[in-house]
């Protein structure tokens, strides 16, 4: 039996000893006192901000697209889909980084908001044509707002390629697999001070030691956000990234 199933079956069998609700998607996660201390007033303001544009925006307009979880795409709290747009217009960002694009719900909203002259580059290690649900269509891409690159950018020969990229970003939302990998290839080629990082599923048993870790001043907005964790952080090269 493969590790994923074991892990599964263990985690279906906690929820059962310890009566947890029933849900049509759970997870195991764990209450831990937070590390971390740094106070970011930054991180509050665009927060407060994000949450008033998100409780403003509608994206059911979406869901005629058809594909994979589009019924979850203006579901607020619980899914991320409406804090996203919310943190581009707080911030006005117009140079957005997606690691992680899937089946395109999260560039479908942030593109929502994203001005003429914008730029949102995505990158995923499948073509977006690849994923059998994709929300996304050719005609997404039309106006040169949108960009795909099929590239790992935790392999750092990679990174170097597209560091101007990371260097020039306004807001870097990290959703894939090697979260930490790709924390530190943005450190060493130096992302812009105060870039506003968010990482998703921070709740996650496998990702609470990463957020744990991260040394830079954070927020975890996770009540107002995806039900499995949002973190939001607020980049400076100065100080080191992990504890
Ligand atoms: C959870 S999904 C992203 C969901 C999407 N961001 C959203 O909110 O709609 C994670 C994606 O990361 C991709 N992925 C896995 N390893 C990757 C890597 N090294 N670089 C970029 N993407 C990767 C997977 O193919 C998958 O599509």
């Amino acid at each position: 039996m493969d590790t994923d199933k074991i892990k599964r079956l263990n985690a279906a069998l906690y929820m059962k000893m310890w009566g947890a609700p029933n849900a049509p998607h759970r997870e195991l996660s764990v209450l831990t006192t937070l590390n971390g201390k740094k106070h970011s007033t930054l991180l509050i303001d665009t927060f407060s901000k994000a949450i008033k544009e998100a409780d403003k925006l509608n994206l059911s307009k979406y869901e005629v697209r058809g594909g994979e979880n589009v019924d979850r795409i203006n579901v607020w709290p619980g899914e991320h889909y409406r804090l996203l747009p919310g943190l581009v217009k707080a911030i006005n960002a117009t140079k957005v980084i997606e690691i992680g694009t899937h089946n395109g719900l999260a560039c479908l909203a942030m593109l929502d908001v994203l001005p003429k002259d914008s730029s949102l580059v995505t990158y995923d290690i499948m073509p977006w044509q690849k994923f059998k649900g994709t929300n996304l269509k050719e005609e997404d891409f039309k106006d040169g707002r949108l960009v795909m690159h099929n590239a790992d950018v935790s392999n750092p020969h990679v990174m170097d390629q597209h560091a101007k990229v990371f260097q020039e970003a306004d807001m870097i939302f990290v959703d894939a697999p090697g979260r930490a990998e790709f924390l530190k290839q943005m450190k060493r080629i130096g992302v812009k001070e105060k870039c506003l990082v968010i990482i998703d599923d921070i709740r996650l048993w496998e990702h609470q030691k990463l957020w744990q870790r991260i040394a830079l001043p954070k927020l975890d907005v996770s009540s107002l956000s995806h039900f499995s964790g949002t973190g939001l952080v607020e980049w400076s090269s100065k100080e080191k990234l992990f504890y």
